[in-house]
């Protein structure tokens, strides 16, 4: 049997563990030139939550009694296509939350095989689409020099963690915001950050303040709202500010809050950008790559949150949006 985790209603607001049931159906026959994946672990990533909405976001919302859209890593126990899908080998896919998923020829998003010898749980951080996430938005569109000032909001997530030790790479002094005392420990002690700001705990305008007096020459954000006006008070001459994700509006039924302070772009000539990693899929090669050598270097370092068995995956997504992990969170099946 497939077990499979759907959508039994949209959330409205905080999205809640009630939003989700377990089924089970027949593991899907195979039609020519098609493999069957058998799911190892499921990436919990904020996407997912604008997909349980109708409207969905840069992807279609999932349909009520759909199994979750998900990225995942699997491994093919089944191939009418041996030469794109050899038996045995692991790939990373929208696999969606469930134990099987079939996956046909060229699909989009790409499916990109795992590497021999390359830990599955890597492709789900910072060797796949989060750490390209984190190097396309801090070498290609941030480009932070060397002695600039980056500041990171959500810095222990997986794609802020390592957006900043990419920066810090670059020469740059990097600031952190985080939700805890633990994570901004993790991102000073052990990943390098010069500094780090606990969002809920201080101000962070006046942190910035003294910690940054001549102002934020980049700002990556990942949390957009209330933050993100706060730090637009505090940017220097010709900053960029990165638009990379906006988590904490994902789970409101109505606007985001007023940007009040959007005015001091034009008084500091600064200038702000959004991206979607997807755009930039031709990279993805000459990224991993970068990304694996920097990670068996022991230049850029990660931390993964395992919970254990599908059943666990609502749990998973929940405790994203409150924070409660520190690390990529992962379902292990
Ligand atoms: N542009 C792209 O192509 C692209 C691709 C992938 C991801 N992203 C974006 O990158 C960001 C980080 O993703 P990720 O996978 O690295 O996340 P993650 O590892 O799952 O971590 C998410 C963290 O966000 C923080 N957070 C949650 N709700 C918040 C709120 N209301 N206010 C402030 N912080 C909040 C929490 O940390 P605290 O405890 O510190 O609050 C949480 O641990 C997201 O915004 C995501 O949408 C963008």
């Amino acid at each position: 049997m497939n077990r499979q985790v759907v959508l039994a209603k949209r959330p409205v607001g905080m999205v809640t563990e009630s939003c989700f049931e377990t089924t089970e159906t027949s593991v899907p026959q195979l039609g020519d030139g098609e493999a069957l994946l058998e799911v190892r672990y499921l990436g919990i990533d904020p996407t997912i939550r604008g997909w349980l909405d109708e409207r969905g976001n840069y992807m279609a919302g999932v349909a009520i009694g759909e199994a979750v859209r998900s990225n995942g890593v699997g491994v093919v126990v089944e191939t009418y296509n041996p030469d794109e899908y050899p038996l045995g080998r692991a790939f990373m896919h929208l696999t969606g939350w469930q134990q099987y998923c079939v996956v046909q020829s060229n699909p989009f998003p790409p499916i990109t095989m795992v590497p021999e010898g390359v830990d599955l749980l890597d492709v789900l951080g910072v060797l796949g689409h989060v750490g390209i996430t984190a190097y396309v938005g801090v070498l290609e569109v941030a480009r932070p020099q060397p002695n600039e000032t980056f500041c990171v909001s959500a810095a222990a997530s997986s794609v802020g963690s390592i957006a900043g030790q990419i920066a810090k790479m670059q020469g740059a002094t990097v600031i952190g915001i985080a939700g805890s005392p633990e994570k901004c420990a993790w991102v000073i002690d052990d990943l390098g950050f010069d500094a780090c700001i606990d969002y809920k705990r201080e101000d962070v305008a006046a942190r910035l303040k003294e910690l940054a007096p001549k102002g934020v020459d980049v700002f990556f954000d990942n949390v957009g709202g209330e933050l993100l006006d706060a730090v637009l008070r505090r940017l220097a001459l010709r900053a960029r500010v990165v638009l990379c994700g906006d988590i904490s509006t994902y789970n409101l039924d109505g606007p985001a809050p007023a940007l009040h302070n959007i005015r001091y772009l034009m008084g500091k000539r600064a200038r702000m950008e959004g991206f979607n990693t997807l755009d930039h899929w031709d990279h993805y090669g000459a990224a991993a790559e970068q990304l694996a050598e920097w990670h068996a270097a022991g230049r850029l370092k990660h931390r993964v949150h395992e919970l254990d068995g599908i059943d666990r995956a609502p749990e998973a997504l929940v405790r994203l949006f409150s924070g409660e992990h520190l690390g990529k969170l992962v379902v292990r099946l």
